[in-house]
């Protein structure tokens, strides 16, 4: 097992009713931006059950922030927290207003051009605390410290994160997730699957508890899934998946093994190109790098395949065809195209992609470092 340290700072607030748990979780003086999207959540309930939690606490409103957050939007918003003296950020909504908000509360106070924290790896200093009240289960950000921002300007989706920026508290209630369109919920199995599948595939450092973590993640989404899809108003259905997704990336699975993110990095182009959605874009690349990468992943796909999917006999090659397969059957299952054609993409966006990579330094990807602009190249190319 390789070296790590571990601390979740993040109060998870679980189950039917828990918003009513946020006001005693702020600071005594709050001045809270109360951060949203696109509405949703003032036709699904959530806005006035928040609202009503905050009854007693002075908050202002941003509204409008887009799924794959844009630093042009996220701007508009820190002018704000500055004119209004916001001292905590509670987003409401799924991975992108919780990323926007931990933008937000990086860049309050930064002074120059806050793109630099996303490219240049820029420090800031005293964020302001994050709460987040959960209504899309898919990214784990309500319980980690990363955000992903896209500029639109110039078609750079670039990611950053910090511990400091983790939020304090997370509310998950199934029951906000009821209202959730099919691709949304599609989307955020396929996201949480691949989350474990990146912190998973790569190879074995006798770290057997992450491995088994791991499985049982995959094999909870695998399992509940396809129901959260058949049982919309499932509420046990709901949780599990809500659950498995911020079981996914909240550091505890990932600590003390190799991570892959490959397939992330060369998805998030294709949404800065083409604006795919996230899972799209995992949905597309993973079944084609495990392909590529079968060699370097060969003892874990082997794994993967028998311990989660029940593929035992055969050779080696077999089921390891086998078992990407399987993989592709998932996403297809949940209603996500795995091919590039599938969103009407061809030969032309593999090349957009590729150099996109090579424009953000992107040439060395992979938990040995070894997919390179050619490799990635290869991969985009089978999944067309
Ligand atoms: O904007 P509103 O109106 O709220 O609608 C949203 C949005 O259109 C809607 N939605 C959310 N909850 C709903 C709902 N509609 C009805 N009922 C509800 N309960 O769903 C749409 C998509 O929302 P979004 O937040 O964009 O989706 P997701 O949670 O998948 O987040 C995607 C973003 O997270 C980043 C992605 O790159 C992408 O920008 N990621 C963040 C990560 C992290 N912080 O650790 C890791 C991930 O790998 C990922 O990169
Ligand atoms: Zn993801």
């Amino acid at each position: 097992m390789l070296n790590f340290t571990f601390k979740n700072q993040t109060e998870i607030l679980f189950g039917k009713g828990q918003v009513s748990e946020i006001a005693s979780r702020l600071p005594i003086d709050a001045n809270v931006l109360l951060l949203y999207g696109g509405g949703s959540i003032k036709k699904n309930g959530v806005y006035d059950q928040v609202t009503d939690a905050l009854k007693n606490t002075r908050f202002v409103e941003f509204a409008g922030v887009e799924p794959n957050p844009t630093f042009e939007t996220l701007m508009k918003a820190v002018n704000v927290v500055r004119e209004e003296k916001v001292n905590f950020i509670l987003a409401v909504g799924g991975g992108s207003v919780i990323d926007g908000a931990k933008f937000i509360a990086a860049a309050h106070n930064f002074e120059g051009d806050a793109w630099d924290i996303l490219t240049k790896k820029a420090a800031f200093e005293n964020p302001l605390p994050v709460g987040a009240v959960l209504t899309l289960p898919a990214t784990g950000s309500e319980s980690n410290g990363n955000s992903v921002v896209t500029k639109k300007a110039t078609s750079q989706k670039r990611a950053f994160g910090s511990p400091t920026l983790q939020p304090v508290f997370a509310v998950l209630d199934p029951v906000y997730t009821f209202s959730l369109p099919t691709r949304q919920v599609s989307n955020g199995v396929v996201d949480a699957f691949v989350h474990v599948i990146e912190q998973y595939l790569t190879y074995s450092v006798n770290a057997p508890l992450q491995d088994r973590f791991a499985e049982s993640i995959l094999q909870t989404l695998i399992s509940e899934g396809p129901k959260a899809l058949a049982e919309p108003e499932n509420y046990d259905v709901r949780a599990n998946v809500m659950w498995s997704a911020t079981m996914a990336l909240n550091g505890l699975i990932g600590a003390g093994v190799p991570q892959d993110w490959s397939t992330h990095m060369i998805g998030h182009e294709l949404t800065a190109l083409y604006n795919m959605d996230h899972a799209q874009t995992l949905a597309v690349v993973l079944p084609a790098l495990m392909y590529v990468q079968q060699d370097k992943k060969k003892d874990k796909i082997l794994q993967l395949g028998e311990r989660v999917f029940g593929i035992v006999d055969g050779n080696d090659g077999s089921r390891i065809d086998r078992t990407i397969k399987a993989v592709q059957d998932f996403f297809e299952q949940m209603g996500v195209s795995t091919r590039l054609s599938g969103y009407g993409l061809d030969e032309e966006a593999v090349d957009a992609a590729v150099a996109n990579l090579e424009k953000n330094g992107l040439t060395a990807l992979g938990e040995h470092g070894d997919i390179n602009l050619e490799k990635a190249r290869e991969i985009l190319r089978l999944a067309v």
